[in-house]
């Protein structure tokens, strides 16, 4: 983890600045957090401790499908959008292996990013994919382990949205760009296979706490019809929250039925949002 990325880090318990001295990140206070020996720095209070993310079986399969390719549109469409400067720090949160991430910064040498992750299994996913990336452990739902304005972009890809911890964090003029899944994602195998399906309410509340802090300023759906083999699907049901309520010989029993490849949609919208009082001081 470079030094420069943990000057923008803030202490999880009084919120102070955090400097790097060898490998522990140091409040002027005396709070001192360790770096993982797989790179990563856990920035989660004692209190927050048993929130899990995804477990170490989810981040495998996460990596396995990811690797695949097959939702490469979904990173094309955050690389077109994310219109970054040379030396832009981008932020992204619940950004489990960091696949998008890494292929936001481009190849800018210059630019920096990090990725953060409640679950450690991610966070060592992450530590590795890409040298300009530093991966924080923390809890999306609490305060965010950063200085104010301190990200030019945030990425937030079917993860927890904190709106006010991420106003907080995006600099004035800076923007979010939120992936989330439409009721059409993955629809051939919802019921056949019994994964959780796309909740319209829930999705429905989300936005709208979004919007006591941000302005959409753009949406666009991503849509593809995408052949998978059934090692892909099941990885790709392995790394939802699926995963966690389906007994896995009844899923392989349920996949080996399927025609192989098996045609599936990928649906998502990405909405770009700006931070409402920037969009106020503009006006
Ligand atoms: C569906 S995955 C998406 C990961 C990544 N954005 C992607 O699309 O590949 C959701 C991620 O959010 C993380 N997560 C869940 N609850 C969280 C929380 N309270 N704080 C931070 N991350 C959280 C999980 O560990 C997981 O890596
Ligand atoms: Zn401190």
């Amino acid at each position: 983890m470079e030094a420069d990325l943990v000057a923008v880090l803030r202490c999880p318990v009084c919120a102070d600045g955090l400097a790097l001295d060898d490998r522990t990140a140091r409040c002027p206070r005396g709070h001192a957090f360790d770096l993982a020996k797989q790179g990563y720095l856990n920035l989660l209070p004692a209190a927050s401790n048993g929130i899990d993310g995804d477990s170490a079986a989810m981040v495998g399969a996460r990596t396995v499908f990811l690797g695949t390719g097959h939702y490469g549109p979904i990173r094309d469409a955050l690389i077109l959008n994310a219109e970054l400067g040379e030396d832009d720090l981008v932020v992204e949160v619940g950004a489990g292996t960091g696949y998008y991430l890494a292929g936001v910064l481009g190849l800018s040498p210059q630019r920096r990013g990090i990725a953060l992750d409640v679950s450690k299994y991610a966070a060592r996913r992450a530590a590795k994919v890409d040298p300009r990336i530093a991966s924080v452990v923390c809890d999306a739902w609490r305060e965010l382990p950063l200085v104010d304005g301190s990200a030019q972009l945030m990425l937030n890809v079917f993860a927890p949205r904190n709106a006010a911890e991420m106003a907080r964090v995006l600099a004035p003029t800076g923007r979010l760009l939120v992936v989330t899944p439409n009721q059409r994602h993955l629809i051939e195998l919802v019921d056949v296979l019994g994964m959780v399906s796309v909740d319209d309410e829930k999705e429905r509340r989300l936005r709208q706490s979004l919007e006591e802090e941000f302005v959409r300023t753009g949406s666009e759906v991503v849509e593809e019809t995408m052949a998978l083999d059934r090692t892909a699907v099941e990885q790709l049901v392995l790394m939802t929250p699926s995963a966690r309520h389906l007994n896995y010989r009844e899923l392989l029993q349920r996949i080996a039925v399927l025609p192989e490849p098996a045609i599936v949609t990928l649906s998502v919208t990405l909405s770009t949002w700006m931070r409402t009082s920037s969009t106020h001081q503009s006006a």
